[in-house]
């Protein structure tokens, strides 16, 4: 496998980040997933928007964010590790991590002309279709994150750790809840249906603001769906007659039982039919 580190292609076994890289000290750095069709990225201008929208938060230096050759792009280098891992016809994704580089173990910021470090990976994927047709159960767990999850930081450990109380009673994805009300998924936006309209946490710093959950709005708006950025009450979302869990690597998943309990009749609804039908409609427009 061919990856792109600091500056060059070159096979993945051969990366080496040191000890001293922040990344691995602090998990300082901020990353991306990008979904590839048929070898084509999917929604990258978004996902690099947001990219540069969590460095910036991160008070990377502008001039710094991203370290690319001269002339080059990340969509470029993207497009070249689709090429050179004979990825072209099939489905991937692209990772992208950013860390504020390599430098002696100090909690400030280290000089500013320590360039940050760059990773690109494509690898091969398979869409979780049987997933995406029959639903899949959740559980709820809380959301003990830090108060800015709008920034797509690799510090991940509360995600890792509701993501394996999900692994662990055989759940798809674990939902958080904070304050009584449902935040979002350990790696994937919420969306529920009542009396005909969607409801989603709003884009506020409690959640991150989803490329695909960006899209799901988009798609309602475009086919006449009501829809709310409004936070899904714990207590209501037992009265919801769909939940879905939207998301990069997820699409546009059905939810059907939610701690043990289905939701409405245990079966997938019309409003995620729809949207999967609409999703798959601009998959398909962006890839002609
Ligand atoms: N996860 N919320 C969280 C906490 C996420 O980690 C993700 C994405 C999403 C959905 O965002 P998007 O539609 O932009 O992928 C929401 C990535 C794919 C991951 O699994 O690491």
């Amino acid at each position: 496998m061919i990856v792109f580190f600091d500056g060059q292609f070159l096979p993945k076994d051969e990366v080496r980040i040191s000890p001293d890289d922040r990344g691995f000290l602090f998990a300082d750095g901020a990353y991306e997933v990008v979904r590839v069709y048929q070898g084509q990225p999917f929604l990258m201008d978004e996902h690099l928007r947001r990219l540069r929208y969590s460095l910036g938060e991160l008070k990377f230096a502008p001039e710094l964010h991203i370290p690319l050759p001269e002339g080059e792009t990340l969509d470029d280098i993207a497009r070249e590790l689709i090429r050179r891992n004979d990825l072209a016809q099939g489905e991937a994704t692209i990772y992208i991590q950013v860390t504020r580089g390599v430098a002696p173990r100090k909690h400030a910021f280290p000089a500013g002309s320590t360039p940050p470090t760059l990773y690109v990976a494509a690898s091969a994927f398979s869409s979780p279709r049987e997933a995406l047709q029959e639903g899949v159960s959740v559980i709820l767990v809380p959301d003990t994150r830090w108060a800015r999850c709008d920034v797509k930081s690799v510090a991940l450990l509360p995600n890792v750790l509701a993501s394996q109380a999900a692994a662990v009673q055989g759940a798809k994805e674990a939902i958080l809840v904070r304050d009584r009300v449902i935040t979002e998924g350990a790696h994937s936006n919420v969306c529920a249906v009542f009396d005909g309209v969607l409801f989603t946490h709003p884009a506020t710093h409690r959640i991150l603001a989803g490329i695909t959950r960006g899209l799901v709005l988009e798609l309602c708006a475009e086919r006449g769906i009501p829809y709310r950025e409004e936070a899904i009450g714990l207590d209501a979302l037992a009265e919801a007659s769909e939940v879905m869990i939207v998301g990069t690597t997820t699409e546009i998943m059905p939810v059907i039982s939610v701690d043990g309990r289905p939701v409405a009749d245990g079966r997938p609804g019309p409003v995620t039919r729809r949207l999967q039908g609409a999703f798959r409609a601009r998959v398909e427009a962006a890839l002609h």
